[in-house]
Formats: C-alpha cells, structure tokens, sequence
C-alpha cells in the first residue's frame, strides 16, 4: 500500500526526488497519527468527563428555574460545584436559598455566598489554625454554611477519638468561642451555628499543669488552684490519685481536710494524661468559745445540743426576726418549684419544752425519749432559730418537699441540724424536718463540708449526766 501511495504522490509532484524522501515522510506520518490519536483520546476522555458536569449543571439550572420556592434542595453529586453565571445570576435575582443535600448532611449557601467555583462538602478539610491564642492547633475548617442552623459534621479521626470538642466561629477575622466542651455523639458533633464566616472545630490539648503549695485549715474544702497551659485547653479537669490520710472525699467529690500535718497529693489530668503533685499543709483551727450571759458561742455560733445549754430564763418569746424572714425567702421560692413550706414549730420556750420532754418520758421511758426529743434547757427551739417544717414524723423522710429542704435550704441560711445517720454525733435520731439558722455564709460552709454543726465546730453533743 505505502509503495503504491509513494508512487502516486512522485506522480503529483512529478519532480526528480532523491530516494530517502519517501522514507522521511512515511516516518513523519507515522507522528502525526500518533499525536492526532492522542488528541481524539483526550478530547474524549476530556469531554466524558466534561458531559456529567454539563448534565449536573443543567439540572441544577433547570430545577432552579422551574421551582417556585425561595429554597430549593439539590442532590449533591460532586464536592465541588461549578455553575453557569445564568444559574448564578438567576439565584441573585431571585433571591433563591440552595440547599445542597447528600445522604446524610447538607450546606445551605444563601444567594450572596454563592460563586462560580464552589467547595461544597461540609465537612471541609482540616488545616493548622494561624490565630495566636490556637498555637498552630489542628482543627477541622467547615464554611459556607448557613446563619443559625443546626449542623452535624462527621469529624475526622484526631478529633472523632476525643470525649468532646470545642467549637469557635470566625468573623472579621476574630475568633470567638460559640461551643466549649462540647461532648461527641460517636464520631460526630452537633451544634448550632451562629453569626460567623466559618467554624472550627477543634481540641486543645493541655501541655502543662501549675499548682502552687498549700495551707489550708481542718474541714475546709480544698479549692486547688490549677493554672492550664495552654488556658484555652478544652478539658480542665483533674482527678486526685492518693489522697493519703490526711484528706478526704465528700459526697461532692471535693477534697477535705481531716487532720493536721502535710501531705502531698497526686492530681491527674486524666484526658490528656498528665499528673502532678501539689503540697498541702493543714493546720488546725482553733475554736474561739466564748459564754455570755450563759449562753455559748463557738466562733460566734450560739449552740445549743446535749453538751451545751441554754439558761432557763433564755427567752426571747418568739422566732427571731432574721431566721423567719429567710424562711419567707425560702418558701416563696419553694413555691415556684411546686413546694409548700410551713413551720409545724417554731419558738418553744423552756416550760414547753419541759412540758414536751416529760410527755414523751411518761409514754418513750427516759432513754429512748432522749435519742428525739430535747430536754428543757437543751432545746434549739428555745433560741428561736430553729424550726420544724412541714410534718414532725418520720413518714417526711423521702417526700418531695423533704428533698427540696434538704437539697436548698443552706441557700436562705439554714442547715438540716440532726442529718441521716450521725445520731452519734447530733446524738439525735435523723430530723429532716428540723432546721437551724446560721446565716447564709455559715451554712453553705457547714452544708459544703458535708458535716454536722458538731463535726464543722469540734465539739460534741453528751448530757452529762
Ligand atoms: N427534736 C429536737 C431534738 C428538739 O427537741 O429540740
Ligand atoms: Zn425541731
């Protein structure tokens, strides 16, 4: 075949030509096939790849057009979007809300954020943060998402193994937090979006923990100061390892000082493991007792129990005028949470009290009458500080209202006097009925160390006889 063409082709020239022409052309036919082949496969290949992006994009279009509404929610298909200006003008004019959609998650991108080129997964990418307080921190960028709304972003792994995350949006280029600490629901998270360009999502890690030495007294709550580095850590939070026996835990989970001496105790970041030890000096707080005119008072508490009494003409003939006053506070507020408060006995003065005492030893005997009841002198109904709310039985135990005395009351300052198994140390059976006033300061302290007045004080309650 290629004999005959070179024949054919001398014939049209019908010049005189050496014999390696023919040879120079057949190899330069053979290149330009191979670069004309080449070009057919990539405009084909090019334009498969081009026709999903035409077919996307004109359904785009189309739907936009043919809807209605001011939102219209399209299937995602790529991550990336690419739009005809007639599609973006028409959403400008419009004014048309597109909310694009997959599977599980979908961006909405208001008419004004709309651009030729867009970047539409929402969960975008992950990327060092350059704001100074975030340390080159790695966070996760999501954008492009609409004002108040509720999103869920898969997170990636670095992020989906934490217990929670902090969330920041970015405005002006300024950096506030909108959710702190904010706990995974397996590997996603879920917040509501705020006024911002974008969000990121992010977890601080602590890098170091300062705590300075301590002194503190006998039944003080411990208040470690712990200083984070870096303070905008996510988690701060420690939990104490070997407490030794100088302290302990109350129902709180706060730390107590029991007795005199030092001790070092081991704190533990537990999230991003770091431990420390922080030297505590407890020392003892020496009571200062002072009696007057009969009456005593232990650092300025007037006390009244077993040990100490109150003279029998003590009689300031009513309820005093501090104590019910905060009952009033106490009982409107109880009122709000559906509670209702009323003093079943108030002030008693010594000859009722006696009156009372006696009745019970006629009908209890002696022993048993004084695991309940007062004898007259010892009585704190006599100071008119304390009283006896709602139902003086032990079917009060457990009610509703019960509960509410218990769980608020320190908060007008009163304090449950005769607590749940410390009849030893009250050396009164539980009363949750019974409440003493101290004054707000005093017993949110008292309330705070989980003890009795006994207890908080050092002092016991014993007749003498
Ligand atoms: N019920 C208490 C102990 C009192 O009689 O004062
Ligand atoms: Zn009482």
């Amino acid at each position: 075949m290629s004999k005959k063409r070179k024949i054919t082709k001398h014939k049209i020239y019908g010049s005189t030509i050496n014999t390696s022409r023919p040879k120079r052309r057949k190899g330069r036919l053979r290149v330009d096939r191979i670069i004309m082949v080449l070009s057919i496969f990539i405009l084909i290949i090019f334009s498969l790849k081009l026709i999903p992006y035409i077919t996307y994009n004109n359904k785009i279009y189309n739907t936009i057009i043919k809807s209605n509404d001011k939102s219209v929610v399209i299937n995602k298909k790529y991550n990336k979007l690419k739009l005809y200006n007639k599609t973006i003008n028409y959403i400008k004019k419009k004014k048309i809300k597109i909310i694009i959609k997959d599977k599980k998650y979908k961006v909405s991108i208001l008419p004004n954020n709309i651009k030729r080129k867009m970047d539409i997964s929402i969960d975008t990418y992950s990327r060092k943060l350059s704001y100074s307080n975030f340390n080159k921190t790695k966070s996760y960028i999501i954008e492009n998402v609409d004002k108040f709304e509720s999103v869920t972003v898969k997170l990636p792994k670095y992020l989906s193994n934490k217990k929670v995350v902090d969330i920041y949006g970015v405005k002006d280029n300024k950096v506030k937090g909108l959710n702190l600490g904010l706990k995974l629901k397996n590997d996603k998270v879920t917040f509501k979006t705020g006024d911002f360009d974008k969000y990121f999502i992010t977890y601080i890690k602590v890098d170091k923990i300062t705590v300075k030495n301590m002194t503190v007294n006998i039944d003080d709550v411990i208040k470690i100061d712990i200083k984070y580095t870096p303070s905008n850590a996510t988690i701060k939070d420690i939990e104490y390892i070997n407490i030794g026996d100088i302290f302990m835990l109350n129902e709180n989970n706060e730390l107590i000082a029991k007795k005199e001496g030092t001790s070092y105790i081991k704190i533990k970041h537990k999230a991003d493991n770091i431990q420390k030890k922080v030297k505590i000096k407890v020392i003892s707080k020496k009571n200062n007792i002072e009696v007057r005119d009969g009456l005593t008072y232990i650092d300025g508490i007037l006390i009244v129990n077993k040990t100490y009494r109150l003279p029998k003409d003590y009689d300031p003939g009513k309820l005093n005028e501090d104590a019910l006053n905060a009952f009033y506070e106490m009982r409107k507020d109880a009122a709000k949470d559906n509670i209702t408060l009323w003093i079943q006995s108030g002030y008693r003065s010594y000859s009722t009290q006696s009156d009372l005492y006696e009745n019970y030893v006629k009908k209890d005997g002696k022993e048993k009458s004084d695991t309940y009841s007062a004898r007259p002198g010892h009585s704190e109904h006599q100071t008119g500080l304390a009283m006896d709310l709602n139902i003086i039985d032990s079917s009060f135990e457990g009610t509703k209202e019960a509960i509410w005395i218990a769980k608020n009351s320190y908060k007008y300052g009163f304090i449950i006097r005769y607590p749940k198994e410390k009849e030893n140390i009250t050396g009164y059976k539980y009363e949750p009925w019974h409440i003493r006033y101290l004054g707000k300061e005093i017993a949110k302290k008292v309330y705070d160390s989980g003890l009795t007045l006994e207890e908080y004080l050092h002092i016991d309650s014993k007749y003498s006889e």
